[in-house]
């Protein structure tokens, strides 16, 4: 069964954008993977077809309405099979993982809303199965840019989409370090060579010089990816006390 993505968005003319085109528009032109972009505003009841209002409580911008968000949530028909999960865009979610991206891309896709504005009334995410997602400690003009990194992220990892499975970066997130730099041809540019050991030939010495870049890049570039992956290599079994 294919990955679908149905996306709840203001500005469906947004998707699939840069999706369409290169690996992942093959990918979509081929049906390794869909999407169908839904206008929130369709699904506003009055006559200004308005879809936020002004925040409760004072402050600035407007925020999304829940009934209008949950009426087109709603109008979502579940497909064959599982379930898909609901993801909502926002800089106040879950930051996303290469754990989470490839876990969704193992299963039947996702419903993406994207938020506007000041945010989304809170009584929806009480209201609906709702996973909150961010990604980056930065702020967006919608969550629309955020969808499409998302998807991007997990339309790589179908198979099929990429040329061949998996080249190493994917592995530099599993093992919890940075990937090592990389180098080609010519051999010198600007009077700065290619490091002599990865033209020695020697697979070992190669292993051996790019792991401890990953391990010396990951320290000074990610101290938090460091210390994470510090302290996993130095748990004690599980069990033991
Ligand atoms: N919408 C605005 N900023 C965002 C972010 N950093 N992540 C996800 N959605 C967003």
């Amino acid at each position: 069964m294919p990955f679908v993505a149905t996306i709840l968005t203001l500005y469906p003319e947004m998707f699939p954008g840069p999706l369409g085109i290169s690996l992942a528009g093959r990918g979509l032109r081929e049906g390794l993977w869909s999407m169908e972009a839904v206008q929130i505003r369709d699904f506003a009841t009055d006559r200004h077809r308005s879809v936020d209002d002004t925040p409760a409580g004072g402050g600035a911008g407007m925020v999304m309405r829940a009934d209008v968000i949950a009426a087109a949530l709603d109008s979502v028909v579940p497909g064959q099979g599982p379930a898909r999960p609901i993801l909502a865009m926002t800089p106040r979610g879950k930051p996303l993982t290469q754990d989470r991206v490839r876990a969704l891309a193992d299963g039947p896709g996702a419903v993406i809303l994207c938020g506007r504005f000041e945010g989304i009334d809170e009584r929806l995410f009480e209201a609906r199965d709702i996973e909150q997602v961010s990604i980056g400690d930065y702020i967006l003009s919608g969550g629309e840019m955020a969808a499409l990194t998302l998807l991007d992220a997990c339309i790589r990892l179908i198979p099929g989409v990429m040329g061949a499975p998996s080249s190493g970066m994917d592995e530099s997130f599993e093992t919890g370090l940075l990937e090592y730099p990389q180098y080609t041809r010519p051999v010198e540019w600007e009077g700065r060579t290619i490091p002599e050991v990865l033209r020695s030939g020697d697979h070992a010495k190669i292993e051996a010089w790019r792991r401890a870049r990953a391990e010396s890049d990951t320290r000074l570039r990610r101290p938090d990816l460091w210390e994470r992956h510090e302290g996993a290599r130095v748990q004690p079994p599980s069990g033991a006390r």
